[in-house]
């Protein structure tokens, strides 16, 4: 498609979205689709929570500068709820723990300029054995939206019932809540829940889930040691271009300090969560924050890519480093990722190995680069410009350890470099003579 036809579409979709500050052909496509970030209580807390926990961690986030950075989600997960409904079949807060009722809760996160999330389940029960939404789907998302006030649903996928029951797969069982929540919508004229798929990466979620959601899980639940990240990172490499301002890939809630992660692994995981575009929720304890996983959490630079209103789509794969390329290894999964973004091309290489690597790349083994070309490298972490490069960049890195890079033209390369073709084997002259390497 051409860009003026585009653009004739991007203005019809700009009146019909009634959106005023797209600034660019892209962006309109974005609108209501970046990447939500938030809080999420489940990994610094898991079922240890309550109305008090909930606003102690939104105040945090205010006054730490989370929600000025642009973390405006506060999330309960799982264990909110009495284990049993109301008689007459509505699922209800844990009277002792939320004993001022989940609208007082949603109130007051809202007076203080955060939206609020929710979580339920596709099957009878949730993971932690509450109540789930299987034949409840129309009325628990009247409880959650108009009941109770929440704007964001994660849904997730245990117990689900016999097959005689469901006469569905995966797909079929998240349709029916996206349907409850669509209805929900359209009858009451207010804008629908956020549906975020905690359907653990099952049949191919990243094919079908942006027809219901605007995230789906890729993986089973993230644990906070590197062996875990490296796994999720290695799967989610397989399906990276799955991620567009249509939807987004969940690489699950973020764990950086928690467990055994270092400070170079709790970076490393901000970095390839950021830059896959995947929700970015924090899972630790605010209460106990260090300052400097904080600062990883407000990397303003890493963060604007994240919510890049032209490029939808996450950086992928250009070379896997240690194995071959494609190679589905859990412990090394690809080192070397670049894509697009607003002011260039984002370079990210990733070290795998217990000690430190120097790793290096040619600047066109990115397709996002142009042969010819030198280049302006912006460090993404030391925020400064670094360097001019010509055909390769080489640097070291730490342990489990992330350099990530943008790219911008510096104009043409000096004269005389050999190769005369970054694809050197294929350099050839007018008149048909080979003149590469
Ligand atoms: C969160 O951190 C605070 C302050 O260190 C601590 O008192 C509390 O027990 C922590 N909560 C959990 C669930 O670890
Ligand atoms: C909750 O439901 C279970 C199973 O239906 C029932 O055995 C139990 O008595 C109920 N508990 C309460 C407090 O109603
Ligand atoms: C929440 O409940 C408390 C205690 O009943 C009350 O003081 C407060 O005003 C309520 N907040 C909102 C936003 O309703
Ligand atoms: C559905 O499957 C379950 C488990 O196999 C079985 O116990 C039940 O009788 C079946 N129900 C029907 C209606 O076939
Ligand atoms: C971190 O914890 C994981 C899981 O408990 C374990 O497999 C790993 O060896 C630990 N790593 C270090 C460096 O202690
Ligand atoms: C591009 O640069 C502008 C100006 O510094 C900045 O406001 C914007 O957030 C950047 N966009 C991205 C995607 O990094
Ligand atoms: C993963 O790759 C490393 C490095 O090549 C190799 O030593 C290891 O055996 C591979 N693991 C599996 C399960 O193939
Ligand atoms: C980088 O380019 C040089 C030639 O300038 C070539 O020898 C080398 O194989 C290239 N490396 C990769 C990974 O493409």
């Amino acid at each position: 498609m051409s860009m003026a036809s585009f653009s004739v579409i991007a203005a019809t979709l700009l009146v019909t979205a009634g959106n005023v500050a797209a600034t660019s052909d892209f962006g309109v496509q974005s609108v209501g689709k970046l990447p939500v970030l938030g809080f999420n209580t489940w990994n610094a807390f898991q079922c240890n929570i309550d109305q008090d926990i909930m606003l102690q961690q939104a105040s945090l986030m205010k006054s730490l500068g989370l929600q000025a950075a642009g973390y405006n989600y506060i999330n309960i997960d799982d264990c909110y709820a009495e284990k049993n409904r109301t008689a007459s079949g509505d699922i209800q807060e844990d009277k002792i723990r939320f004993s001022r009722g989940m609208r007082n809760l949603t109130d007051t996160l809202h007076a203080q300029g955060f939206k609020a999330g929710i979580y339920g389940d596709a099957g009878w029960t949730t993971c932690g054995g509450y109540p789930g939404s299987y034949s409840h789907e129309e009325a628990d998302a009247k409880t959650f939206r108009e009941k109770w006030g929440f704007d964001y649903l994660k849904y997730d996928n245990c117990a689900i019932p016999f097959d005689n029951i469901t006469q569905e797969g995966t797909y079929g069982r998240y349709k029916r809540m996206s349907d409850a929540i669509q209805n929900l919508a359209k009858r009451s004229h207010k804008l629908p829940m956020i549906f975020s798929l905690c359907d653990w990466g099952w049949q191919q979620v990243n094919l079908w889930g942006a027809e219901f959601g605007q995230s789906w899980r890729t993986t089973g639940d993230i644990a906070p040691n590197w062996d875990s990240l490296a796994h999720i990172i290695n799967i989610n490499s397989f399906i990276a271009s799955s991620t567009h301002f249509y939807g987004h890939n969940d690489l699950d809630m973020l764990q950086l300090g928690n467990g055994n992660m270092t400070y170079e692994e709790s970076k490393s995981h901000f970095t390839v969560w950021a830059l896959m575009k995947s929700p970015l929720f924090i899972g630790t304890n605010l209460s106990s924050i260090t300052p400097e996983i904080l600062g990883i959490l407000k990397n303003k630079d890493i963060l604007a890519i994240n919510q890049d209103p032209v490029w939808g789509e996450g950086i992928t794969p250009f070379r896997w480093g240690i194995n071959p390329d494609w190679t589905f290894n859990a412990t090394h999964p690809a080192e070397y990722w670049s894509g697009r973004s607003q002011n260039g091309t984002v370079v990210m290489m990733l070290n795998s190995q217990n000690v430190e690597a120097e790793m290096s790349f040619n600047l066109t083994e990115s397709a996002w680069i142009r042969a010819g070309r030198q280049y302006k490298v912006y460090d993404l972490w030391a925020h400064t410009q670094t360097e001019i490069a010509v055909r390769s960049i080489t640097k070291r890195v730490p342990p489990h350890g992330v350099v990530a890079m943008l790219l911008s033209d510096a104009g043409q390369e000096p004269a005389g470099l050999y190769p005369a073709c970054s694809v050197w084997w294929q350099c050839t002259s007018i008149t048909g003579e080979r003149v590469g390497g």
